[in-house]
């Protein structure tokens, strides 16, 4: 049976959302004067403006209609449920397990494998490895991003553990790291969620090398093994004690909540890594209990397809007007493209509307001196997110985080209004879409949260787009053809181009 089933009323919906008039963002903030508090929703500390997009009752009812047919309350149900709705892996899809919700024995096992990334942590700072100060952490995609955005954000002035993340199998990584680290002081966790990534495991071994040269006595009893395949991690001769788990059901993109986190449960302690948690639980709440019109995922998902598929967008910007956010774009590129980068449907059938943006970004306010201008009078139409936090963290006088919040807003300001000019190049066309997401501060339980409603986000998307956000075989043909290479670079079986690189630079 298909698992689409209602593709006429959702073909009806799509033309309904698709026969919706145009109306400038100008136009509907004079046709409404509620219009603020219709489209700017408060939830687990944030604040979302979404009324510089081009929402409106009409639009709202379509997609309303179309998230129906979509089986969207029944498709959410089932996330939360624990139901296998990765069809192609024929797997539950449980990161939300780990900040509490979920099945109870799901959340009782995630509670469990968060007990032992406690008990090693606390083993840690009672100095069972004797003086650590450095904790290297090995991974890629998933087993890296996280992490690394969470440190960065979160542990640049109070971090208890110096942590560098290294995914990058150019030696360059961890060689830069290598000339930073005391070999005695430092603790390595190899993070791989099948614990068979290539670059991961070259890495892994290159770090204990490098640990073994500088006289180290046991570098394999200083390896810490973040993984849902154990079992490999056992036959690799780390001791139990030294392997946090998580479940297979935890995607790679969805993992930092897991034992993935681990080193910024360790650099942060562990009632920071709790706030984090929380602050995603707090979206989870939200994402399930809120109307479609004030659900702040499903929001931002309605102006994603409609800026998408009606407008013809091919990418979307985010802005982080924040320093220590400057990994955020990253970590959500493979979040969302990875997610929803898809071309076939939930029955293997082509899609039939354009699947992820291409994300993007940068930080406020250097992109403005770098990109602004396109976004500004260049012909393709980008929405754009602005991310800002109320309270400075800074030390410096306040005049400069007032500074950075006025550009903020004077961007978002300037891409909907524009400016004419009798000079064409001097003139702004305006009615540029951005959304505005604010926090009070930049805090764990903010991150959280944060994080959680890009999550929701994304799926929300695949709903409407019909699609399976939680698989990624599109990563496997280029890994294939890399182990055809380095097997036999001689007589490996490719283009003439390929051939003529491969003899130019492998032999
Ligand atoms: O190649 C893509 C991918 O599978 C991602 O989905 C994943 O996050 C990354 O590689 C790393 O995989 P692992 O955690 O198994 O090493």
């Amino acid at each position: 049976m298909a698992r689409i089933a209602n593709k006429a009323a959702i073909d009806a919906a799509w033309k309904q959302v698709s026969a919706c008039p145009e109306k400038t963002l100008k136009q509907l903030f004079e046709e409404d004067s509620n219009r603020l508090s219709s489209l700017v929703v408060d939830t687990a500390k944030l604040r979302f403006d979404f009324s510089k997009n081009h929402l409106d009752n009409q639009k709202l009812t379509a997609f309303k209609t179309l998230l129906e047919s979509c089986d969207f309350d029944a498709r959410r149900k089932a996330l939360f449920a624990g139901e296998k709705i990765n069809i192609t892996e024929d797997r539950a899809v449980e990161h939300m397990a780990e900040r509490g919700q979920g099945a109870p024995a799901t959340v009782a096992r995630a509670k469990e494998y968060h007990a032992r990334m406690k008990t090693l942590i606390e083993a840690i700072d009672a100095g069972v490895f004797g003086e650590v100060k450095h904790l290297l952490h090995i991974g890629i995609g998933g087993s890296a991003l996280g992490p690394k955005l969470l440190i960065d954000a979160l542990t640049r002035e109070s971090g208890r553990y110096d942590v560098a993340v290294v995914s990058n199998v150019d030696g360059q990584a961890l060689e830069e790291v290598f000339k930073k680290f005391n070999p005695h002081k430092t603790l390595v966790a190899v993070a791989s969620k099948t614990f068979t990534t290539a670059e991961t495991m070259l890495n892994a071994e290159s770090a204990m090398t490098w640990m073994k040269k500088h006289g180290v006595e046991d570098p394999q009893g200083r390896m810490i093994a973040l993984t849902a395949n154990p079992a490999k991690a056992s036959e690799m001769g780390i001791d139990d004690t030294r392997i946090l788990p998580f479940a297979e059901s935890i995607g790679g993109r969805y993992s930092l909540w897991s034992s993935i986190g681990f080193p910024a449960a360790l650099a942060l302690g562990w009632d920071g890594f709790q706030q984090l948690l929380d602050g995603g639980a707090a979206m989870d709440r939200h994402f399930i209990e809120a109307a479609p019109e004030k659900n702040a995922p499903v929001l931002a998902a309605f102006a994603d397809q409609y800026y998408s598929a009606v407008r013809g967008a091919q990418t979307h910007g985010i802005f982080a007007y924040d320093e220590r956010l400057q990994l955020l774009p990253f970590y959500l590129q493979q979040l969302e493209m990875e997610s929803n980068g898809k071309r076939v449907d939930l029955d293997g059938n082509l899609i039939t509307h354009p699947s992820a943006f291409i994300t993007w970004g940068g930080v406020g306010t250097d992109a403005q001196h770098a990109v602004f201008q396109l976004l500004h009078q260049g012909t393709r139409l980008v929405p754009i997110e602005f991310i800002a936090a109320i309270k400075a963290d800074d030390t410096l006088d306040p005049v400069h985080h007032q500074t950075l919040l006025t550009n903020a807003f004077a961007q978002g300001a300037a891409l909907m209004s524009g400016r004419d000019n009798k000079d064409p190049a001097r003139s702004y066309p305006g009615d540029r879409p951005s959304t505005t997401i604010l926090m009070d501060e930049l805090r764990p339980a903010q991150l959280g949260a944060l994080i959680a409603f890009y999550e929701h986000r994304t799926f929300t998307n695949g709903v409407l787009l019909g699609i399976n956000s939680f698989d990624q075989f599109g990563v496997e043909l280029g890994k294939e053809m890399a182990h055809a290479i380095a097997d036999h670079p001689e007589n490996a079986d490719f283009d003439p181009s390929t051939k003529a690189l491969i003899a130019a630079a492998l032999k």
